[in-house]
């Protein structure tokens, strides 16, 4: 016995229901739910234990295939990939709207071709000429790339199906993508997931790299879908504030190697430039010492960073209640350390308000940066400018001791090669770094010593 059942699918969040609503229960979006192809719905009844071929079990340790990976010509793109682009495989490409996903894949293509492999670039957003123009910017003008204005799947892969597959195939971007078998308007989650997985099957029966390029929604995840995330080998993430230079090109997900790597790049005039030494682009012009400031070396899986924090203590007069305000750091992270310090080292925020910022539009996500955080804090509100040549790290624990963090010896060497004499950390860290000296801190009121004693 086989049923069907009705099923509305958000097309915001892809979450699914059953009765047609207003507002998506999970994503609370209004007017977002359509009704999608019923999914098929199999009674206790069914028997589903003869009938069916039988399929082969292999051992793990069978010999496969090495790993060949199609480098992207970019040193960073490759880097955050783990060591290429993987033939056969989907990567998903998501970023805000002016980010520089279509340059980045433009100089990719550029850089593949010109190596002598053959690229076919789609872009379901801009007109061929469009195109064109940027690739002359960037210098490409001259390179093999196959370049269509196409929305159409089927003409797509009709069209691809006629000649060899190329090395690399690029999407921009996979919510313009029309398949005339689905219902729906393009860039419904029924369309970018039907869209998604014919050019995935294609790419994989044909050894093809596939780029998808893939919008963000307003709350930072790609529209249309979860379930494109689970139907691709790897998702990246290109961040960065507009206002700002510097480009993050991150994985999120990837079947082929690590996902904690990054590519730094900054958005110049003939393009996207590689960044190799990002420490030097995250540590604004230091040059004065100035109260507020801490350099942290930061760890962007291992490659170390080195970022500058910045605290702004402004006393109030009245009893208004004082902001706090954050940029590049977690919020409640800052209250908490607000309130060790307060409880643990006799120091008062109360009536102040505190504004925090890492330099460069730069997001820390590592607990090491407690310790940076709290020598800028304690800097700012004592008004007393830190060594300009130190940097600091640990984790703060509620009862105000500084924990041990990962990777010491690795933030320690990189701040000596830039040039940093003095470092401050946890106890337990044993640095090996030639030039520098070392510090371990027990507690953050050894801390809030140091910087009231320095002078
Ligand atoms: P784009 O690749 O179109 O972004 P996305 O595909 O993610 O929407 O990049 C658009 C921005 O990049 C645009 O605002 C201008 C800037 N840009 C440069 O600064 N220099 C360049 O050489 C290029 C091509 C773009
Ligand atoms: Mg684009």
């Amino acid at each position: 016995m086989v049923k069907t059942k009705r099923r509305y699918v958000c097309q915001a969040c892809g979450s699914v229901t059953h009765r047609w609503q207003g507002q998506c229960p999970d994503c609370a979006e209004w007017n977002t739910l359509a009704e999608d192809a019923p999914a098929t719905v199999f009674s206790l009844k069914h028997d589903l234990s003869s009938g069916g071929r039988a399929i082969t079990f292999e051992a793990l340790d069978a010999p496969s295939d090495p790993l060949v990976r199609l480098p992207s010509g970019l040193a960073e793109f490759d880097r955050a990939l783990g060591g290429g682009l993987v033939p056969g495989s989907a990567i998903l490409m998501g970023g805000d709207p002016g980010i520089g996903k279509s340059t980045l894949l433009l100089q990719t293509a550029g850089a593949v071709a010109r190596a002598g492999a053959s690229v076919v670039y789609v872009s379901g957003e801009e007109a061929a000429g469009q195109v064109r123009m940027r690739a002359g910017r960037l210098g490409l003008a001259d390179a093999p790339i196959k370049l269509a204005a196409a929305t159409g799947v089927r003409d797509i892969l009709t069209t691809l199906g006629q000649g060899a597959p190329p090395a690399l195939l690029i999407i921009d971007s996979i919510q313009t993508m029309h398949s005339d078998t689905i219902e729906g308007a393009p860039g419904t989650v029924s369309q970018v997931r039907g869209c998604a997985f014919e050019l995935i099957r294609y790419a994989k029966e044909n050894g093809v790299a596939l780029v998808l390029v893939g919008h963000v929604t307003k709350d930072g995840s790609i529209a249309g879908p979860r379930v494109l995330e689970h139907m691709v080998d790897v998702v990246m993430s290109f961040e960065g504030e507009r206002s700002h230079q510097y480009r993050i090109l991150r994985a999120l997900k990837n079947r082929f190697g690590a996902i904690d790597e990054i590519g730094v790049f900054a958005m110049a005039g003939a393009g996207l430039e590689e960044v190799a030494n990002p420490s030097l682009l995250f540590l604004s012009g230091r040059e004065e010492p100035l109260a507020g400031s801490a350099v942290f070396p930061a760890l962007e899986g291992t490659r170390p960073v080195l970022v500058e924090i910045q605290a702004l203590i402004v006393k109030l007069q009245s009893g208004a209640t004082p902001r706090r305000a954050v940029v590049g750091w977690d919020s409640g992270r800052l209250a908490m350390l607000l309130a060790v310090l307060e409880s643990r080292c006799g120091l008062n925020f109360s009536s102040a308000e505190v504004y925090l910022n890492v330099a460069g539009g730069y997001r820390l996500s590592d607990p090491a940066a407690d310790l940076a955080v709290a020598a800028a804090l304690v800097s700012a509100l004592a008004d007393k400018p830190l060594a300009t040549h130190a940097v600091w790290f640990g984790e703060v624990s509620l009862a105000g001791e500084i924990r041990p963090v990962a990777h010491a010896g690795l933030r320690l060497r990189e701040a000596a090669k830039l040039g940093f004499g003095m470092g401050y950390g946890p106890v337990e860290a044993e640095p090996d770094s030639p030039g520098l000296n070392y510090r371990g801190l027990r507690r953050l009121a050894n801390l809030v010593d140091r910087v009231v004693a320095e002078e």
